[in-house]
């Protein structure tokens, strides 16, 4: 097992018990959704997998540790190496280059200036998806879909364990959503890359092996498996 959560609790002032309880296991090399209508309280679980936002109770296990167990250098250092993150916004800098993006968590996790060896993975990634001839034009020049993959890209820089994707299809119309898809769904298959989505998208949501329904804080069951 990847990923595990334990009776997941969170609450926001309010008081607003957005996650009530939440329990879920997510293997090695799986790809699955999370789905559920807005509000539900997908990106708030998404994040706690993600060590991005402590749980006010509960656990989750990554890999025998527990997240949030760890001191925050940990955790920290835990996301930039063996979790990718991608957003439905793309969250890419401006000023940068596609390959420039693409190589940031390397430099971070090498606390170095960019060398030849993190270019050349950067661009072999870029390469894979197709985004070889675009590596030097910055976001503003890219589609939205070409903009997500130079996300992806990044996502996948220190060969991570898992992706977390929180709605990455979002800001896409339907063609390039799934081309998008085809691109996540092809790199669990050549990378061997755990993939959670999260997605208010039943088409999207239907393409992954397993579907986890959401609503109101709580996962649904039973939990679909194809
Ligand atoms: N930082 C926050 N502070 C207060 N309320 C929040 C915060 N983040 C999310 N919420 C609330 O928690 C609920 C679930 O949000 P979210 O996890 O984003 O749901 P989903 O991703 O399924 O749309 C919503 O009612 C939202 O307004
Ligand atoms: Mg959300």
């Amino acid at each position: 097992m990847l990923i595990e959560a334990i009776n997941i609790h969170k609450a926001y002032p309010g008081p607003l018990h957005v996650l009530k309880g939440v329990d879920l296991s997510i293997d090695a090399g799986e790809v699955v959704a999370i789905s559920g209508p807005s509000g539900a309280g997908k990106s708030t679980l998404l994040h706690i997998l993600g060590g991005l936002d402590l749980p006010n109770e509960g656990q989750v296990i990554f890999r025998g540790q527990n997240l949030y167990g760890l001191t925050d250098v940990k955790r920290a250092q835990a996301r930039n190496t063996e979790m990718g993150f991608v957003f439905q916004s793309y969250h890419l800098l401006p000023e940068l280059t596609a390959l420039e993006n693409v190589v940031l968590p390397a430099m971070i996790k090498e606390n170095s200036r960019k060398t030849s060896t993190i270019e050349f993975a950067g661009l072999k990634l870029l390469d894979q998806l197709g985004l070889g001839p675009r590596a030097l034009h910055r976001p503003n020049q890219l589609s939205g879909g070409e903009q997500q993959r130079v996300a992806i890209a990044r996502a996948l820089m220190n060969g991570p364990k898992v992706v977390f994707c929180d709605e990455p299809t979002g800001n896409l119309d339907s063609v390039s959503g799934h081309a998008v898809m085809d691109t996540l769904l092809g790199l669990n298959h050549s990378h061997r890359v755990t993939v959670v989505i999260v997605t208010h998208d039943e088409k999207i949501a239907s393409r992954t092996q397993r579907v986890i329904a959401m609503k109101d804080g709580l996962l649904e069951t039973p939990v679909l498996s194809k």
